[in-house]
């Protein structure tokens, strides 16, 4: 495995894990259409690891796009697949629009691999599959159901690839990440929603000022103060987890593998906001509201398969992943907007 193309390397999750394979010596072609991002992140990605990438701008519908890059870059070893839309409640408003982007984009994308030839994938699935789990830690074996087109898009994902890793002899991997948060330490690479949301972004935002106070989306759930409990996790320690699965699919030879991305530990919003508090020093004003339609008490992952199979398990705790995201919006208050 030398050269791997990433799509979506320019988001969240993307530009941290380009920083990942670059320091690992990969070779990294970025393909990316800026429908969720822009491209400063590159620059300072390519800053920050000392070496460069080689960049397309293509969206993942545009197939003859797509095959030139593929024509142009000569031998790629592996994909990692995150482009994608993410935000649930708009996906239940604009169904077609997620099933148009996630699936048809990611189905063109398969075509072109298949194509050249390129046989080994790492995709961004997510602990949304799982629904509303029947019991916490979840285990990988647990029942697939998820509950919103976005979560579809993914557990619909996954099929398409079990289905293709099989009849094509691909080796996929299937990262079913928790709550990813936090930045890369120098605070120059982080989440830049425009308007959060989740839960982190928006605390972050709250802290600086941005906006007056966070909705607490209800306190009356069982756990351990009544509010949601969720397993976070470091964005870097997850970009790393896909260094480890390219490590993984150049041993392993075909079919696919499912691994829980998280720590273990879950946190309470409550939790969250107490560490914000103390890190920031910020006072950060909270108001209990209604629960979120659709949301579920607690979601924590058994990651017990990808520490053994893998070898990967988080390095960061909950101290280090809040004090990133508050290093990063501190630096960038108003993400990358500011950017010259
Ligand atoms: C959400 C998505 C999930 C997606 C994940 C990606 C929903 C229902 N689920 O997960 O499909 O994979 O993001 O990161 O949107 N909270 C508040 N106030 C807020 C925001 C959140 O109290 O302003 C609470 C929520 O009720 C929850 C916790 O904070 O208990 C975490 O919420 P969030 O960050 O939105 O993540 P998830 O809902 O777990």
């Amino acid at each position: 495995m030398k050269k791997i193309l990433v799509t979506g390397g320019a988001g969240y999750i993307g530009s941290h894990t380009c920083i990942e394979l670059l320091a690992s010596g990969y070779e990294v072609v970025i393909v990316d259409d800026f429908t969720n991002s822009v491209a400063e992140p590159l620059q300072r990605l390519q800053k920050l690891a000392g070496k460069s990438v080689s960049f397309h701008e293509v969206n993942l519908l545009d197939e003859a796009a797509l095959d030139a890059v593929f024509v142009k870059e000569g031998q790629i070893d592996a994909v990692i697949h995150f482009a994608a839309l993410k935000a649930v409640g708009e996906s239940v408003e604009k169904p077609l629009m997620y099933y148009k982007n996630n699936i048809s984009g990611s189905l063109t994308l398969f075509d072109v691999m298949q194509k050249h030839g390129v046989k080994n994938l790492v995709f961004s699935s997510s602990a949304t599959v799982y629904g509303d789990p029947e019991e916490t830690p979840i285990k990988e074996d647990a029942a697939v159901h998820a509950t919103n087109p976005y979560g579809h898009t993914k557990a619909m994902m996954e099929q398409i690839l079990m289905d293709t890793s099989h009849a094509f002899d691909w080796g996929v991997v299937l990262l079913r990440y928790f709550n990813p948060v936090g930045a890369h330490e120098s605070g120059e690479i982080g989440e830049d929603p425009e308007y959060p949301n989740n839960l982190l972004p928006f605390v972050s935002q709250v802290a600086a000022g941005i906006r007056e106070h966070v909705t607490i989306f209800g306190d009356d759930y069982d756990t351990v103060d009544g509010t949601g409990v969720r397993d976070y996790i470091h964005v870097v320690d997850l970009a790393r987890a896909h260094v480890k699965s390219i490590e993984k699919l150049a041993k392993h030879d075909k079919g696919t593998l499912i691994y829980n991305i998280g720590t273990g530990t879950g946190y309470s919003v409550q939790q969250m906001v107490e560490t914000f508090r103390q890190v920031s020093g910020k006072e950060i004003k909270t108001v209990v509201g209604p629960r979120r339609p659709g949301d579920i008490a607690e979601c924590t992952a058994d990651a017990t398969l990808a520490n053994n199979e893998l070898g990967w398990s988080a390095s960061y705790g909950l101290q280090e992943m809040i004090e990133s995201a508050w290093k990063w919006q501190s630096q960038n208050p108003n993400g990358y907007r500011d950017a010259k």
